[in-house]
């Protein structure tokens, strides 16, 4: 965390900031970028010796992606207050807890409740992100305004059935825990196209221990669901979870299911968005409003003080968690002016 203070040090403070995890093979600009552009800005007021009416706090958030344990916005739930310390029993793949992971890193575990934030010292939350989508780029479109962040949930289960020899059991009389969950993987893809703007993925599917000749007896899966509302993603939840027991029951099989995250959909605050089409507008490019089907630390900053955010766009179709992901510096230019002129109305609102 880096805080520029304003003219009067006790004022209060713009936050911004963005995650500095990535996920497994992913790419340089998820993340990170949200925090390079208001560090860039931050520089160029330094360099200037110019100091605002307010501060500008600027956060790099550990644990966005919820990679290592079943837990997500690690960094920005501990700013929030909804750090859950039943999370640093959770263990890894390796069998490393969290409480252990964090002490080997050099973190202090009692310091995390001091980082809560009190809302009423800041103005707001923005965050500059990749869109990790294809929109902007297929519109030949540099900036993009984010109208909400769409809810989303995940779960983490098993299908147990019964491991038998694949050459000696008849197909009548399997208990295949991976076709189980091949057939789940397809109603999700089936009932989540059926909605515009909701979507569904089966995003690990392992079999412990299978082997080639073997019927699977288990078969580890996970689920993410999102919409733009909280609504339409439960009741593609709801249907999910309710065709996963009809497939059990029908083959046969055992299931366990767990919730590993919920965040509500968060709706830009008006005021913030405002803000953003201000900036793109006045740099004399063309406004694009849209959804985010990502998950975004803001949605955490969300619960506790408004917040908006600028897309940017990725290059090579907006392909975004692959090593693929890319931006040109020209468009990391832009947001950067785009983020001084929002840090110039906030000057001028103030004066
Ligand atoms: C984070 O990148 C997510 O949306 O899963
Ligand atoms: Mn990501
Ligand atoms: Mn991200």
């Amino acid at each position: 965390m880096g805080n520029y203070h304003g003219r009067d040090a006790s004022a209060a403070r713009l936050l911004t900031g963005s995650h500095y995890d990535t996920v497994r093979n992913g790419g340089k600009y998820d993340g990170r970028l949200g925090i390079f552009v208001p560090m860039a800005c931050v520089r160029e007021l330094s360099r200037q010796g110019k100091r605002l009416p307010y501060g500008i706090e600027v956060v790099a958030f550990a644990e966005e992606e919820g990679q290592r344990y079943k837990a997500t916005f690690l960094g920005s739930g501990a700013l929030t207050g909804h750090f859950d310390n039943a999370w640093l029993d959770q263990l890894d793949t390796q069998g490393i807890s969290m409480r252990d992971a964090m002490k080997h890193a050099g973190l202090c575990i009692d310091d995390i409740p001091k980082l809560q934030r009190d809302p009423a010292r800041y103005l707001g939350f923005v965050e500059v992100h990749i869109e990790q989508g294809p929109v902007l780029n297929g519109q030949d479109m540099p900036l993009g305004i984010v109208t909400s962040i769409n809810g989303s949930v995940r779960y983490v289960g098993e299908i147990v059935g019964m491991a038998s020899h694949a050459g000696t059991t008849p197909m009548d009389m399997r208990r295949d825990a991976a076709a189980a969950a091949a057939e789940l993987t397809l109603y999700v893809e089936q009932r989540a196209a059926s909605v515009p703007d909701l979507v569904g993925t089966v995003g690990m599917l392992e079999v412990p221990n299978g082997s080639i000749n073997v019927v699977p007896g288990r078969c580890r899966f996970s689920l993410d669901i999102r919409a733009t509302t909280n609504e339409v993603r439960d009741a593609c939840a709801a249907d999910v979870l309710a065709e996963l027991k009809r497939i059990c029951q029908r083959r046969g099989l055992h299931h366990t299911l767990e919730e590993t995250m919920r965040a509500a959909a968060a709706p830009s605050a008006p005021a913030w968005q405002q803000r953003w089409e201000n900036a793109v507008q006045a740099l004399g490019l063309p406004l694009l409003r849209m959804p985010s089907g990502a998950g975004h630390d803001a949605m955490k900053l969300h619960e506790i003080m408004p917040q908006a955010m600028l897309f940017l766009r990725g290059l090579n179709a907006g392909i975004s968690h692959n090593p693929l992901e890319s931006i040109t510096n020209d468009d990391a230019e832009l947001c950067v002016r785009a983020f001084q002129h929002l840090l110039d109305q906030l000057t001028s609102e103030a004066s």
